[in-house]
C-alpha cells in the first residue's frame, strides 16, 4: 500500500515540475523573437527568475520530504498559503500558453489576504492544472474567469472557461487517472490525464472538494473549496 502512495507522489511531483519548466521555455521562446520593448523584456526576465526559484523551491521541498517522511509525502497542515498573492503568479506563469491561443484571463477577488490551510506547493499543483485546462481546452480568443470568495470557514475558487466543454457521459470520469475526454483527444490537445486526479486527491486529503459543471461546446466551470486558515497578525 505504501508503494502505491509513493508512485502517486512521484507522478504528482514530476507533473508539478512540468509547469515552471514549460513557463521558462515559453518565456525564453518569446525573448528569442526580440521584438519587445525594454519594459516587457525585463518583465520576461523577472518571470524566468521567479519560475526558476519556484522550481528550486519545489526540488528543495522534495528533498526535504524524502529525508523527513517515511511515506515520501510533504507533511500536512504544516503550512498555509495566501491564495490572493499566489494566484497572480499562477496566472503569470501560464500567460505564454494563454497568449498562444489569445485566451484572456480575468480575476475577481477581494484586495485583502485570503489564507487557506494547505501548503503553497499543493495549492499551486491544484490551481495551475485547472487554470491550464481552462486555457488549453478553450477556443481561440476564449475567456477564463477566476473568482475567489473568502467565506467564514472556507475559500471557494471558481474557474470558468468558454471552451469545448465535457459531455455528460464523461464528466464523472475526468477525475480518473489517465482519463482523457474524446473531444480533447480528437482535437489533438496534449495531456496525460493526470492533473485532475492529482488535484482531487490533494484537495480531499485536506477536507476540501472539487465540483464541475459543463455545457458541451459552451463552457466548463470547476469549483474548488479549500479549508480557511485563521492567521493572527
Ligand atoms: N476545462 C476543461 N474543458 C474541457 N475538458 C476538460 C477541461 N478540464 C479537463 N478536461 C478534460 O478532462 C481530462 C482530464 O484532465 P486532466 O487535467 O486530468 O488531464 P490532462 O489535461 O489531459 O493532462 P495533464 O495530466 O497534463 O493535466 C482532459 O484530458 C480533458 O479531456
Ligand atoms: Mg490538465
Amino acid at each position: 500500500m505504501n508503494n502505491d502512495i509513493d508512485i502517486t507522489n512521484i507522478r504528482g511531483i514530476v507533473h508539478d515540475l512540468k509547469t515552471p519548466i514549460t513557463s521558462i521555455i515559453g518565456f525564453i521562446e518569446l525573448l528569442k523573437i526580440n521584438t519587445h520593448d525594454q519594459k516587457t523584456t525585463q518583465e520576461f526576465y523577472d518571470i524566468i527568475a521567479s519560475e526558476s526559484n519556484r522550481l528550486l523551491k519545489m526540488v528543495n521541498d522534495i528533498l526535504y520530504a524524502s529525508k523527513n517522511s517515511t511515506s515520501g509525502s510533504i507533511e500536512k497542515n504544516k503550512d498555509i498559503c495566501n491564495i490572493n498573492v499566489e494566484i497572480h503568479k499562477y496566472i503569470k506563469s501560464l500567460s505564454p500558453l494563454a497568449e498562444k491561443s489569445s485566451v484572456s484571463i480575468s480575476l475577481n477577488t477581494s484586495s485583502g489576504n485570503v489564507y487557506v490551510s494547505m501548503p503553497e506547493i499543493k495549492v499551486a499543483r491544484i490551481l495551475t492544472n485547472i487554470i491550464e485546462n481552462a486555457i488549453k481546452y478553450n477556443k481561440e480568443k476564449g475567456k477564463v474567469f477566476i473568482d475567489i470568495q473568502d467565506e467564514s470557514d472556507q475559500v471557494v475558487v471558481k474557474i470558468k472557461d468558454t471552451g469545448i466543454g465535457i459531455s455528460q457521459d464523461e464528466i464523472d470520469k475526468i477525475f480518473n487517472r489517465y482519463y482523457r475526454a474524446k473531444n480533447s483527444q480528437r482535437l489533438g490537445i496534449e495531456g496525460s490525464g493526470l492533473g485532475l486526479a492529482i488535484a482531487k486527491d490533494i484537495v480531499e486529503s485536506y477536507n476540501g472538494n472539487i465540483k464541475v459543471h459543463s455545457y458541451p461546446g459552451e463552457s466548463t466551470e470547476f469549483i474548488i473549496t479549500f479549508p480557511s486558515a485563521q492567521v493572527k497578525i
